[in-house]
Order: C-alpha cells, then sequence, then structure tokens
C-alpha cells in the first residue's frame, strides 16, 4: 500500500513540476508576444530608425575563410557579418514587459540596413537576416552569415611567390538615404587563424572609411601565395638546369658523354615545362617570368646540342681549314684572348700522321672549335647569369 502512496505523490509532483515549467514558459513568452505586438503597432519598416538624423550602422566582419582562385581570378570572404545600429522605435521599458530586456526578431519585420557590395561577380547574392537581437534600449544587432566574392586582378609575373592585392567594397543601398555604414573598432575584419589558407596567407590588410563617397568602406587585403611546394618542384630545378647545361659545356666535345648530359638537361626542361602547364594559373594579365627562364634556357640548351655536335666533327677535321678559320686560329692564339680559351683540348694524337701539312691542318680546327667552345661558354655563364636574377622570382620579405 505504501509504494502505491509513494506512486501517486510521485505523479502528482511531476504533473505538478510540468505545470510550473509550462506556466513559467508561456508567461515570458506571452510578454515577448505582447512586446512584438506593441513595437510593431503603427512601425513603418521602410523608414529609417531616426527619421530626421542619420543612421549609423556598425560593421564587422568575423572571418571564417577565404579564397582566391587563380585561374578565375574571383576572391571569396566566407564570415559572419556584425551589423548593430539604434533603431528609437525599438525602445521599450522592462518593468511594463515582466523584465524582459532584450528579444529576438526571427524575420525581417523592423528596419534593417541594405549592405551592398560593389564590383560583385555574376554571383549574385542577397543579403538575408534571419535573426536579430533587440534590446529595450532600442539597439539592434544581426549577424548573418555571408559570402562576399569580387573580381581581383592577379599579376603572375612573380608565381609561385607572387602576392595579389584584393578589394571589397561595401556601400548601403541607394534606396536607404542618410545611413552611414561605419567600421566597429579599428578594423572592419577580424582575421583570426583564418587569414592563414592554404594557398595564400593574407600578410596585410587596409581599409578606408568615407561615408560621404559612394564606397563607405573599401578593405583592400594584400595575400601571399604559399609557394615553397611550387618552388620546390619549379624554381630549384630551374637552377640546377643551368648549372647542368652550363657545366656540360666543360666537357670535350669528343666525349660522348657531353652529348648526353646535354640532352639529358633538353628533356628535363621539356619534363618542367609540361609540369609547369598543369600548375600555372591559366588567365594572367602577366605571365610568370619562371615561364619565360625555362624557354629561353631550353633554346640556349637546344643550340648547345647542335653546337655539340658539329664542333665534334670540326674538331676531328683533317683537311685543309679555309683562310678564314686559320686567320681566327693566328689572331686568337697570338693575342691576350688566348687567355680566354677553357677549357683547352689536346690535340688527337691519333690523327696525326707524318705529313706536316695534316699537322697543321688538325692543329688549326682543334684550335678553332676549342675557340668556337670558349665563346659558348662564356656565352650561357652570361646569359645564365643575367637570366637568373632577372626571371626566378624569389620570396618576398615577410611583412
Ligand atoms: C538628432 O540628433 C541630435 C543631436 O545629435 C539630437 O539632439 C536630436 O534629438 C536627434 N533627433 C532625432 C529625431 O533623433
Ligand atoms: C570622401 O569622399 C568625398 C566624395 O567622394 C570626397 O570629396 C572626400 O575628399 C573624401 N574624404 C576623404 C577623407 O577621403
Amino acid at each position: 500500500m505504501v509504494w502505491l502512496t509513494h506512486l501517486i505523490f510521485l505523479s502528482f509532483l511531476h504533473l505538478f513540476r510540468c505545470d510550473c515549467v509550462l506556466n513559467h514558459q508561456s508567461l515570458e513568452e506571452a510578454w515577448e508576444k505582447q512586446l512584438h505586438k506593441d513595437l510593431m503597432k503603427g512601425y513603418d519598416w521602410s523608414e529609417n530608425p531616426n527619421t530626421c538624423n542619420v543612421t549609423e550602422v556598425k560593421i564587422k566582419f568575423l572571418m571564417k575563410s577565404f579564397n582566391l582562385d587563380s585561374d578565375t581570378e574571383i576572391f571569396t570572404m566566407y564570415s559572419i557579418m556584425i551589423v548593430s545600429w539604434t533603431d528609437e522605435r525599438l525602445k521599450w521599458n522592462p518593468s511594463d514587459y515582466g523584465g524582459l530586456t532584450e528579444s529576438y526578431f526571427f524575420k525581417m519585420e523592423h528596419w534593417v540596413p541594405f549592405v551592398e557590395w560593389i564590383s560583385r561577380t555574376d554571383f549574385d547574392f542577397g543579403l538575408y537576416y534571419d535573426e536579430c537581437n533587440v534590446e529595450n534600449t532600442g539597439y539592434v544587432v544581426c549577424s548573418p552569415r555571408v559570402l562576399v566574392e569580387t573580381q581581383c586582378t592577379t599579376k603572375m609575373s612573380n608565381w609561385p611567390y607572387d602576392t595579389q592585392t584584393c578589394t571589397l567594397d561595401f556601400t548601403i543601398s541607394e534606396y536607404q538615404k542618410d545611413v552611414h555604414l561605419i567600421p566597429k573598432g579599428k578594423r572592419a575584419v577580424s582575421m583570426g587563424g583564418a587569414g592563414y589558407g592554404p594557398e595564400f596567407t593574407i600578410v596585410d590588410y587596409h581599409q578606408v572609411s568615407n561615408t560621404s563617397d559612394k564606397v563607405q568602406l573599401r578593405m583592400t587585403f594584400v595575400l601571399d601565395r604559399n609557394g615553397e611546394h611550387l618552388a620546390s618542384v619549379i624554381v630549384f630545378p630551374a637552377i640546377l638546369l643551368s648549372i647542368l647545361t652550363a657545366s656540360s659545356i666543360i666537357l670535350d666535345v669528343s666525349d660522348r658523354k657531353r652529348l648526353l648530359m646535354i640532352l639529358f638537361s633538353m628533356l628535363c626542361h621539356c619534363f618542367y615545362l609540361s609540369e609547369m602547364g598543369w600548375e600555372i594559373p591559366k588567365h594572367s594579365v602577366e605571365p610568370p617570368t619562371i615561364l619565360l627562364f625555362y624557354r629561353s634556357s631550353m633554346l640556349l640548351t637546344m643550340f648547345l646540342v647542335f653546337a655539340t655536335v658539329i664542333l665534334g666533327k670540326l674538331r676531328n677535321k683533317e683537311t685543309a681549314p679555309p683562310a678564314w678559320v686559320s686567320s681566327v686560329y693566328s689572331i686568337v692564339l697570338n693575342s691576350h684572348g688566348k687567355y680566354f680559351i677553357w677549357p683547352r683540348w689536346k690535340t688527337n694524337i691519333e690523327l696525326l700522321t707524318s705529313e706536316d701539312d695534316d699537322v697543321k691542318s688538325v692543329e688549326v680546327w682543334n684550335g678553332f672549335a676549342n675557340i668556337v667552345n670558349s665563346v659558348c661558354f662564356f656565352f650561357s655563364v652570361i646569359v645564365y647569369s643575367i637570366m637568373i636574377p632577372m626571371c626566378v622570382p624569389k620570396q618576398q620579405p615577410f611583412t
């Protein structure tokens, strides 16, 4: 019997408690309902909060992520936009509404600022305020999630260490007069860790705020590409290939290794150029200079392949050389020019026969090939020492 009494008592208690919670909730809801009804009485949402005065709207973006697509040149920022203002018509006395000091408005019942961004892309995004918090002082805060996109002209000459500048322009719709967009705090954007993207890092930010201008708030982002990975597969090989090409010229033209080495360099050029085709951004005002470097270096290597084959033939020639070859030979060897002939090849001994004429011809041809090779060598060294500082991108100092 005792347990039955207990059970009945417990269920009563349960009922009572439930009732109490329900009552409490419905009471607050009732006050809130009454408040919304009273506030919206005669409220014209199309009129500015402060009919005679300018309405100041504070704006702040909490950046969640960003992206700059190098191919489409579109900069995207995904963030929470916090806008706040004071609406004199949304004031109330908390004691009149059961001590209620704040309330949520879930639909756009009251006035909201129409924040617009200029230079937007085809992708049109209508701003939708799903929820706003209103305090009894008339202070309204809305925090919609927004995805802002803008066209950003990219300059790729220093790719993969390029730096890009993207600008986002904000203003208030022309349908709302006398509304000023003002950044909340010193900066209108708070990035936190979101400034470190997978492809780019935001290294600098500045903003211009001028409420009398067409663009009320201009935010400029400076982005550095995280190019280390690309550099290791594209930039460092460029340096190695130029050393490989230039050092192959030091070898003797009769040495088979020289031709193999320079052909290998040629193949590597082709390989890296095709590799770069996958990685390189397609649409850009300025093409990457590293591309020019590879192309010029490939032309030079191609020229050196021909030079190697031709010089190899000339070096072993036994016929009497034409007069101009002999004169080039004697002019260079009888002047200071002979110190620039490096490396110096010895005449092939097997070719030498007893006849004096033959000995002389082989020596002249060998010397002539040697002179041409030295010219090729110094030419390549000069070309590379100009091209490497000019065309190979360097990492910008981090600011
Ligand atoms: C407009 O602003 C002035 C000073 O800032 C203030 O005295 C006045 O009451 C405001 N008027 C309205 C209608 O809010
Ligand atoms: C703000 O914009 C107006 C209109 O374009 C211009 O006349 C004024 O000089 C600007 N003010 C500043 C501080 O840039």
